[in-house]
């Protein structure tokens, strides 16, 4: 039998917006308890549940200031248990995210180190370095935060003077630790047994290429600044390091000396698939996000050419692909898919402006097909089984993603895909808080009244009816060519805008081309994702075939 993981089908869960127990707009874990059912029926294999630690939630979550408490916006330790052994009863895995590259600000180390003083042991666990210029007054590096303005701070001393500056590549209440620190070592590996020990089946390493920082501190000068989305190149003076692969082969073998196969998946945002493969040796991590295809366009020769590319690396080191449409940091990819310019460079730049929705749901439904039908894993970011599109219009007022502080930060705000779900009902909260609660932390559209998962478990061919049958039909056929074991083989003379390739007993073909395109003969259809006229099958849609 294959690795669980090889093949699983994981649901991401962004707790604070999936669904609200106690009332307080708030997601949380008694919300998601609640809703297990469903997403057991939904046929995912496993949950991904982002930051549910003790935080002060600057960035909803990954500023941790306590990895082995739950923020009491969603829940203790307790909901946490029970929260897993629920999980395990419906059959799904759960994997945490651990947030290793930083804590919060208001960690008792942080805050340890800020009373030390310069030169304490204390501040050893992070990067303190003096400013440049003759008062110290600038930043030791030219670095860029991720998230706008400068990625160093300055403290004060506490004599009231200005004192060192240390780093943050994200904001400055996300101060980074510094992994050439024995302490840090062991700490991060007494947290994953503290979780492992807890039950659950793995973690979602946050920034999981940010972890080690050249000890030289050199300027990034005329180079790339290497923004999370901007692939980071050789040599990288903090993106991508040699020295952070070592960390993860000691966290390797804390995974390993528990039973059952506890995984991880890297978040790493680097320049290519090879560079992703160096992560995924048998010593070091099990899988990692694949963000070729959530970049990439829907053009069937950009897919293609992703999907190549990964396979062949992959291969190399004996790693399973996933497969990744979206997830909490990007625009949802029913947005992006519904205007004429499709990447996810573009979505950005048309931030705002007309998107047919129907045409983005369409290729949506046709995007999942296909990832389905590709070797490896996949993801499934919450809400987008709904068909839900990015919320571009929410008013400035209600933005909380931290990147909005900062006037030099081009990038969208990532808060119109973190909106919380509708369930049921006519109006907001549409069920995702209970009756008297608070109003959800971010507004809901009106229109999401026809989007909720009630109304769309009503109607056979909504986006979350067709979802639980294509993950049905998935898992029927795992066995038949769709498994961990089986390769993929394109089919010759596909016309041009087709992705057309054989798993096994298998067929899948895409139509991203501007006509409908006929289907091989002496095949049957077993799912669609649009009805398919005799053996026609539509522009932006995509068909799983088996022979008569
Ligand atoms: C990752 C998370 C993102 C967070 C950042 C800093 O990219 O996905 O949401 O803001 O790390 O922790």
């Amino acid at each position: 039998m294959s690795s669980w993981w090889r093949d699983a089908v994981i649901y991401q869960v962004y707790i604070r917006s999936f669904a609200d127990g106690n009332g307080d707009g708030v997601g949380d874990v008694a919300g998601l308890r609640s809703r297990l059912p469903y997403l057991a029926a939904l046929g995912v294999d496993a949950l991904w549940l982002n930051p549910w630690y003790a935080s002060p939630q600057v960035d909803a979550g990954y500023d941790v200031s306590d990895y082995r408490r739950l923020d009491p916006l969603f829940g203790d330790l307790d909901d946490a248990k029970a929260l897993i052994q629920e999980a395990h009863a419906h059959g799904l895995r759960l994997i945490l995210d651990i947030v290793p590259n930083h804590t919060s600000d208001q960690h008792a180390w942080f805050q340890s180190a800020l009373a030390a003083g310069p030169g304490s042991e204390a501040r050893a666990r992070y990067h303190f370095r003096p400013g440049r210029g003759a008062d110290g007054s600038e930043p030791p590096t030219d670095w860029p935060s991720i998230f706008g303005g400068p990625a160093w701070t300055r403290t004060v001393d506490a004599d009231g003077k200005p004192g060192d500056w240390y780093l943050h590549l994200f904001a400055p209440e996300q101060p980074d630790l510094n992994w050439t620190n024995q302490q840090v070592r062991r700490e991060f590996e007494d947290i994953l047994r503290f979780w492992l020990d807890l039950g659950v089946d793995g973690f979602r390493i946050d920034v999981a290429h940010g972890l080690t920082k050249d000890p030289a501190f050199p300027d990034l000068a005329s180079r790339e600044a290497g923004g999370m989305l901007d692939a980071a190149t050789e040599d990288h003076p903090y993106f991508d390091r040699d020295e952070t692969l070592a960390i993860y082969e000691d966290w390797r073998r804390v995974a390993d000396s528990y039973e059952g196969e506890r995984v991880f998946v890297a978040e790493a945002w680097v320049a290519d698939a090879s560079r992703v493969a160096r992560y995924l040796t048998s010593t070091r991590l099990h899988t990692a996000f694949n963000f070729g295809l959530l970049s990439c366009p829907w053009e069937a020769s950009a897919l293609r050419t992703e999907i190549d590319a990964t396979l062949d690396v992959l291969a190399a080191v004996g790693a399973p692909p996933t497969w990744v449409l979206s997830n909490h940091d990007v625009i949802r990819h029913a947005t992006r898919y519904g205007r004429a310019h499709t990447s996810l460079a573009d979505a950005r730049h048309l931030y705002g402006t007309p998107v047919d929705h129907a045409l983005g749901e369409r290729r949506a439904r046709a995007a999942v097909q296909l990832i389905n039908a590709l070797p490896g894993g996949t993801y499934v970011y919450q809400g987008e089984e709904l068909g839900l599109p990015e919320v571009e219009d929410l008013p400035p007022s209600v933005w909380q993603d931290p990147n909005r502080r900062y006037k030099d930060h081009d990038g969208p705000v990532r808060d119109g895909c973190r909106v919380p779900l509708p369930w049921s009902g006519d109006a907001p909260p549409f069920g995702f808080s209970p009756d008297g609660a608070t109003a959800p932390w971010l507004p809901q559209p009106a229109e999401w009244k026809n989007r909720t998962a009630a109304a769309e478990e009503q109607e056979p061919d909504s986006t979350l009816s067709r979802y639980r049958a294509l993950l049905r039909t998935r898992r029927d056929w795992l066995n038949r060519g769709l498994g961990a074991s089986t390769a993929l083989e394109w089919l010759p003379n596909a016309p041009d805008g087709v992705l057309a390739f054989r798993r096994g007993e298998v067929i899948c073909y895409a139509n991203l081309s501007a006509a409908p395109v006929e289907l091989p003969a002496g095949h049957r259809v077993l799912i669609a994702s649009e009805p398919v006229e005799g053996t026609v099958l539509p522009v932006d849609a995509a068909a799983w075939l088996v022979a008569e």
